[in-house]
């Protein structure tokens, strides 16, 4: 399968390519994944990221386990891979995508309960790259709903990398700001570098090149002034799970963001496929957070800047309640309050 030029993951006969995010934009390195275990690396260490790019991931990880597990009979393989299944849906914790695509490719296998062995791998493949295509499909179509609320000549600001990387192709929040400015050339994007991790400054703001679109890097501690200065219309971050109100996880940093837009009357979209609402989960209380290694806040570019003996806690995401939130822009359309209503009716549509 041929890479369009930023697609952050894809199959190259039977390895799956993962471009290794934690060295770009200064190096373009491919890994090739021949096994589940690697791909489920790639996803705990970053070197893939963003949900909707870990979902696939993940489907393609089962596509991968699914082909060496050796079965007489097709109930075997599916009890060995109901196991492969929990290993994939663990590696990461926050985000909806990744448990969502493991349950649409283990659906294949409940689907066809006739199909032997072989059958069955071709078809678990098949659907990981269909959910990959979907994917695409579906960040152009948040794209072309997204731009009808950028305004004319916008000052946009973004946060965390919600693009082609951390999609199957042209993003999410970025795929709304790519619409936008395919429509008016004059927009201008201010992109927050996101500490710790930097999938602004590092990510973002490689893909805002890569596109010319008009960009400016801030610090994170800076987004508040420039608010305050009247330099922003619109926020659009992307999503990791949203709950059945429209509570959203996103990267740490977004609900000071989106407190911040509220205080200075500046409206705040979230961007994200369906496939990010979880309708199990009533409110963003529940949404499980990752917390990862305090290094990456006690140091920088891996070396020690905090005193060794300081503490340090790393939440990785945190929750913007949906009363912040102007509009969760999906596929299906801009949902609105109410939210739970809304929300139930767009995962209700085809
Ligand atoms: O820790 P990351 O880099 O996976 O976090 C990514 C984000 O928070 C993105 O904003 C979110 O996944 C949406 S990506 C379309």
């Amino acid at each position: 399968m041929a890479r369009r030029s930023l697609q952050p993951i894809y199959w190259d006969g039977d390895a799956v390519m993962i471009v290794d995010q934690r060295v770009l934009p200064h190096k373009d390195k491919v890994l090739r994944c021949t096994t589940p275990r690697q791909v489920i690396q790639a996803i705990k260490k970053m070197a893939i990221r963003g949900a909707p790019a870990v979902g696939i991931a993940g489907a393609m990880a089962l596509a991968l386990g699914a082909q060496s597990i050796t079965a007489a009979d097709p109930k075997t393989f599916r009890r060995k891979f109901v196991g492969l299944c929990d290993r994939v849906r663990a590696a990461r914790p926050t985000g909806n995508n990744l448990g969502w695509a493991v349950e649409a490719v283990y659906s294949v296998a409940v689907e066809n309960p006739d199909a032997d062995v072989p059958t069955l791998q071709r078809l678990i493949r098949e659907k990981s790259q269909q959910i990959l295509e979907e994917d695409i499909a579906i960040n152009r179509a948040i794209g072309r709903w997204g731009r009808q609320v950028i305004p004319k000549g916008a000052r946009i600001l973004t946060y965390c990398n919600a693009g082609a990387l951390a999609t199957g192709d042209y993003g999410t929040a970025l795929g709304v700001i790519r619409a936008a400015f395919e429509a008016d050339p004059t927009v201008h994007v201010t992109c927050c570098e996101t500490r710790p991790f930097l999938q602004g400054s590092r990510l973002t703001a490689y893909e805002l090149l890569h596109e010319g679109i008009p960009s400016t890097l801030i610090t994170d501690n800076a987004a508040g002034s420039l608010m305050q200065q009247g330099k922003i219309d619109v926020v659009v971050v992307g999503a990791d799970r949203i709950a059945a109100n429209g509570d959203t996880a996103n990267k740490i940093g977004t609900y000071t963001l989106a407190a911040l837009a509220r205080a200075n009357g500046i409206p705040f979209y979230v961007a994200a496929p369906r496939s990010t609402i979880d309708p199990t989960i009533a409110n963003g209380s529940a949404i499980p957070i990752e917390e990862r290694d305090p290094k990456e806040v006690t140091h920088f570019n891996g070396r020690r800047v905090a005193p060794k003996e300081m503490a340090a806690h790393n939440p990785a995401f945190d929750v913007t309640p949906n009363k912040l939130i102007t509009g969760i822009i999906t596929e299906v359309g801009i949902l609105k309050r109410p939210y739970r209503k809304n929300i139930r009716q767009a995962l209700e549509q085809a």
